[in-house]
């Protein structure tokens, strides 16, 4: 069988969940949803990053160990994926032993590779606490870190170095060998220009801090963030089925979705590390741009957080889901609003797909008692829609267009919404010599909804499962079902209930 890996990155502990987290994680939900229709063995992980120098000392200020604190602010981290209907198979935190132990393994195996590419060094700089990151002068506008509009400060200590200027050659080799390394394409330029330009090495440990995880050969220093966490794809798999090493199965098959903020960290330190310590590079990343809300990045320290929680309880997961999938595409920066998830919600969702269920089984019902016969035709309009359908989504998947094959999908369901009002239904059933194409127009619509309905899941999981149920058919969610001619015959199709009901405005910040 074949296997498929997908990770979000890991967000940082003591950071609010906005919509840009969630943002993420559903697009990684639905390549691994997908993934596991097309029959493939996925695992999917997400998790939390929790060594930045900021949760020591946030603790510190409310009289708490770290890992306390840490114990205590992760459960908004695990609501996240489980409020938006997320399957992931693990959830890493970098305060798990087995990560500690791992990545003292792995940085290990770096130092004693034979090439020296750890050696000690003393450093000093501007540090950003939000970025954890060194900044360099022309990085930074009038003094402050443009992200985090603070001044960084200055660190000055003896650390331990990785050698990463070893390893420009074989980063542009591989950028060169394999040209979707990075997708997209625009993304792996930048990342291989950075490369071109010159690489520093730099410090993989801190001195005097006592929240991290301590470096093995010289335990007064802990890892740097970065180097801790980055290591996270790999460990998990180490230890996320006890007594299983999952490693040999799924790497190198690994996906990292991530956004343009980190890009330097996951196509250019990840790989050098992962050379370094003998392993693989990944399979792919995908570099995806900031979702904003109103023309503003969405971060709490511009006060424009809208909590995703509030949104899953007004409007549902699915909704969210699919606003998040559908409202910029996938890759691009891009602006959302609250307005337009209402407006989504109740034009296609509620629209297009809701009424389109409603009407389709209110006719079963009414014209044919409920009783739904199997008569495909095999040549009809909806069999031409639905047939190049499951390609055309995979095809578009496969390259991370999560906003196109959702679009692609769509297409299917105004067809179906056209086909209604094309065939008249309510006309057919009034002349009893056309009782014969009645069935079929009706077998038609069941089964282009149907496809549409497993086609739909691993976006919106909740509403695809309903639709099936509605339409009398089998929660068969096999990609290969994504075609013409799969429905079964049914009993006792009735009225479905709205798929979308109206929602009341609630109080949203916007
Ligand atoms: N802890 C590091 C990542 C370590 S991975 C080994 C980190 N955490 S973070 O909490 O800041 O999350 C960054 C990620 O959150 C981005 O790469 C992106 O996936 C997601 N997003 C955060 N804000 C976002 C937007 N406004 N829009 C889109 N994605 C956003 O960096």
């Amino acid at each position: 069988m074949e296997q498929y890996y997908v990770t979000t990155p890991i967000y940082y502990v003591n950071s609010t969940p906005h919509i840009g987290h969630a943002y993420t994680t559903v697009a990684a939900d639905v390549f691994a949803r997908h993934q596991r229709q097309r029959g493939r063995e996925t695992f999917l992980l997400t998790g939390v990053d929790e060594h930045a120098s900021k949760v020591a000392r946030v603790a510190e200020e409310q009289g708490l160990a770290p890992q306390a604190y840490a114990d205590r602010i992760v459960e908004a981290w695990r609501a996240l994926p489980a409020r938006l209907g997320v399957s992931n198979d693990f959830f890493i935190r970098t305060s798990d032993d087995g990560h500690k132990r791992f990545v003292q393994e792995f940085l290990t195996r770096i130092r004693d590779n034979g090439r020296e590419d750890i050696y000690q060094d003393v450093y000093a700089g501007l540090y950003c606490v939000g970025c954890e990151a060194f900044k360099t002068e022309d990085e930074l506008v009038d003094g402050k870190c443009p992200q985090h509009d603070v001044e960084p400060e200055w660190i000055e200590e003896r650390n331990w170095f990785f050698r990463l200027s070893a390893y420009q050659e074989r980063l542009l080799a591989l950028y060169d060998e394999r040209p979707d390394f990075v997708l997209p394409g625009f993304r792996a330029n930048e990342a291989r220009s950075f490369i071109a330009g010159g690489l520093q090495d730099f410090s993989i440990s801190r001195a005097g801090q006592p929240w991290g995880i301590p470096i093995p050969w010289d335990p007064d220093q802990v890892a740097y963030v970065w180097a801790d966490a980055l290591v996270n794809y790999l460990s998990a798999l180490t230890y996320a089925r006890p007594g299983e090493d999952l490693i040999p199965r799924f790497w190198p098959v690994a996906h990292h979705l991530l956004a343009k903020d980190i890009l330097r960290f996951h196509c250019v330190y990840w790989p050098a590390l992962l050379l370094a310590a003998g392993y693989d590079v990944p399979r792919q990343l995908f570099v995806h741009g900031y979702l904003l809300l109103n023309d503003r990045k969405i971060s709490k320290s511009l006060g424009n957080v809208v909590d995703p929680l509030d949104l899953i309880d007004v409007y549902g997961a699915d909704a969210v889901r699919f606003w998040c999938a559908r409202s910029v595409s996938f890759g691009q920066d891009g602006v959302a609003s609250i307005d337009g998830l209402r407006e989504r919600y109740e034009r296609e969702l509620g629209n297009d797909l809701g009424n389109l269920l409603s009407r389709v089984t209110a006719m079963v019902a009414r014209y044919r008692q409920g009783t739904l016969a199997a008569v495909p035709s095999g040549d009809s309009e909806v069999a031409a829609i639905v047939a190049p359908l499951g390609d055309d989504v995979a095809a578009r998947l496969d390259v991370f267009d999560l906003t196109g094959a959702l679009e692609r999908i769509w297409e299917v369901v105004r067809g179906l919404n056209r086909h209604v009002e094309v065939t008249a239904p309510w006309q057919v059933a009034k002349d009893e010599a056309r009782s014969a194409e009645l069935d079929r127009v009706l077998y038609d619509l069941v089964d282009g909804l149907r496809a549409v309905a497993v086609a739909l899941a691993a976006y919106l999981p909740d509403t695809s499962g309903r639709i099936l149920a509605a339409l009398g058919q089998a929660q068969t969610l096999d990609w290969a079902e994504v075609a013409y001619g799969r429905a079964r015959a049914a009993e006792n199709v009735e009225p479905a209930a709205p798929l979308f009901p109206r929602v009341d405005e609630p109080t949203l910040a916007a």
